[in-house]
């Protein structure tokens, strides 16, 4: 089955968690408040893929992303990078803490999968 459900009182705040999703990793971090400021007021439109962190989260604590490296397909490292983020380890991308790519080879930011949010606060990974 495709769809992924996930307890999310299980995350800490500051905390990363990796679930398998299509065969692909997802990361799931529960941002600080203070992750969420940096993550938005960043001046996003000149970045190679400019995208807003508004566009890129359902609720701000709450990131989800495909763990693929946009470049070449490595797993990118949690906690990592110049930036605070994610960083892959096999040609040198850094992604922030809102999964945007901000130096390295990767052409786009780390892919956003189609997700929501129930009331009983449950991940659902669609
Ligand atoms: Fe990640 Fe090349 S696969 S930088």
């Amino acid at each position: 089955m495709a769809k992924v459900e996930l307890d999310l009182a299980t995350i800490p705040e500051g905390k990363n968690v990796v679930i398998k999703w299509r065969g692909k990793p997802v990361f799931i971090r529960h941002r600080t408040q203070d992750e969420v400021q940096e993550a938005r007021s960043f001046n996003w439109k000149s970045l190679r893929d400019p995208q807003s962190d508004e566009d890129r989260t359902k609720k701000p604590e709450w990131l989800v992303m495909v763990g693929v490296c946009t470049h070449l397909g490595c797993v990118p490292i949690g906690e990592a990078g110049d930036y605070g983020g994610w960083f892959c380890p096999c040609h040198g991308s850094h992604y922030d803490i809102s999964g945007r790519v901000r130096k390295g080879p990767a052409p786009t930011n780390l892919e956003v999968p189609v997700h929501d949010f129930d009331d009983a606060n449950n991940l659902l990974v669609i």
